[in-house]
């Protein structure tokens, strides 16, 4: 459920029009709502009770200053996987202990910052990371808390550029090394083992990999406190899909994935830590786009946007769907047609659809682009010198412009010309 919903044939975002936020801040445009992001994050707070938790936004999905604060508000934690991410946690008011640190190629200069900033936990992903981790907290006089991430090798049965817990990925540890690694971080002074973290993968769409990974978690936790160490937290990182369709797909919902955390792992009596990005600001977001022209080509028509796969990659990097919806709403019993919705970026591969049914549109007519809040702008890039495209955030009635656009000057002033030209 989200808060984009047609009001006496207009687009709205929550108690905004659509079409007036275009009129204010131009397009293409990222838009989105305060009272989506907070229902989602609340769904997932909520699934987990009463077990102690933290729900760490993965702010890879969507990283703007305003929708961290949103959820920091909330009680969130966050997610990050690079000092840029830190750094950001860390300014829109995001405490330390509320931050986790994962990916696999921490650099000593992020361990740095993160330690002398504060951290909930290091997920580590291999031996020499460990050891570089080591050496640097020791260096600072500091004990490094850690969870070790294990690679469960479970298919998540998704897109395989989102897959992550098969042993042919590049994550964590293979599971049957775990105790062998666990032994050896508890060597390490300068390590603090806290648990153990696992993340499979992006956009399931089923709960069943989920299953069999935290199953292996279960009994890992019991032979690793065999051995010895104390397991009290457990990273069970993000993933849960959302529907792209509005049709036909129906992801299991938060609460569903919360009964399912605690039957596999609620014995443990673990703390436990999850790091949803995308169900938390995928439906939260929309990007806004008006149509340049309608080209009529050779036994198919194309729709151009202004918006491209610069502004939205996920469509030519992962075929990914976005349900393409006109603002002003088409009348009951508009005919639709299928057209080709493209962007204006000089390679075929900037294209958002094919063969889509839509109905009658012209030049100048808007169009959104749905669940667009999560993996949209963050992946945005300014390829064809196309400005990276406003975010605008919408709470009732109100919108600000949360990230504005910057002037071709701004653009180009960002380059440097060497003396040997000047
Ligand atoms: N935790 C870790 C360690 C991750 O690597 C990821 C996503 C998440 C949590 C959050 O997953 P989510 O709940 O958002 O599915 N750019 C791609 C998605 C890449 C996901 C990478 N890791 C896309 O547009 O589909």
């Amino acid at each position: 459920m989200d808060h984009f919903l047609y009001r006496d044939g207009a687009l709205f975002a929550e108690d905004v029009p659509v079409n007036e936020i275009a009129a204010s801040v131009g397009t293409p445009f990222y838009c989105y709502s305060t009272a989506t992001l907070t229902r989602h994050f609340r769904l997932f707070d909520e699934a987990l009770e009463p077990l102690d938790h933290l729900v760490c936004f993965a702010m890879k999905s969507n990283s703007n200053q305003a929708i961290l604060k949103t959820l920091a508000e909330l009680g969130a934690g966050m997610d990050v996987v690079s000092g840029g991410e830190y750094a950001r946690a860390k300014a829109a008011g995001v405490p330390g202990d509320r931050i986790v640190f994962s990916g696999v190629g921490k650099t000593a200069t992020e361990m740095r910052a993160a330690l002398s900033g504060g951290i909930r936990q290091f997920n580590v992903e291999s031996e020499p990371e460990m050891e570089l981790l080591n050496a640097v907290a020791l260096s600072m006089g500091v004990v490094a808390p850690v969870a070790i991430r294990i690679n469960p090798d479970v298919d998540a049965r998704t897109h395989a550029k989102i897959a992550t817990g098969k042993s042919e990925n590049k994550f964590g540890i293979p599971i049957a090394r775990a105790k062998e690694v666990y032994a050896r971080a508890a060597a390490l002074p300068g390590l603090e083992v806290t648990g153990i973290d696992v993340h499979i993968g992006s956009q399931l769409t089923e709960l069943e990999p989920f299953e069999l990974a935290y199953k292996k978690v279960a009994e890992l936790t019991q032979a690793l406190r065999a051995d010895g160490h104390e397991i009290r937290r457990l990273d069970l990182g993000g993933g849960l899909g959302i529907p792209y369709t509005r049709s036909n797909e129906a992801p299991p919902l938060p609460s569903e994935y919360g009964d399912l955390i605690k039957r596999t792992l609620g014995h443990l009596g673990c703390e436990v830590e999850i790091e949803p990005g995308r169900l938390i600001s995928g439906n939260a977001g929309i990007m806004v786009s008006s149509v340049i022209y309608v080209k009529n080509g050779e036994g198919r028509d194309f729709l151009i946007v202004d918006g491209a796969m610069n502004d939205l990659v996920r469509p030519s990097m992962y075929d990914a769907h976005h349900d393409i919806i006109p603002v002003r709403e088409p009348a009951p019993g508009t005919e639709q047609a299928p057209i080709d919705i493209v962007g204006p970026v000089c390679e075929s591969g900037d294209t958002f659809a094919k063969q889509r049914d839509m109905p009658p549109l012209a030049s100048g007519d808007l169009v959104a682009f749905r669940s667009a809040g999560a993996y949209g702008a963050v992946m945005s890039s300014e390829y064809n010198s196309r400005p990276l495209i406003p975010e605008v955030l919408v709470k009732g009635d109100q919108f600000a412009v949360i990230r504005p656009r910057p002037t071709f000057d701004e653009m180009i002033s960002r380059d440097n010309i060497p003396e040997w030209l000047l």
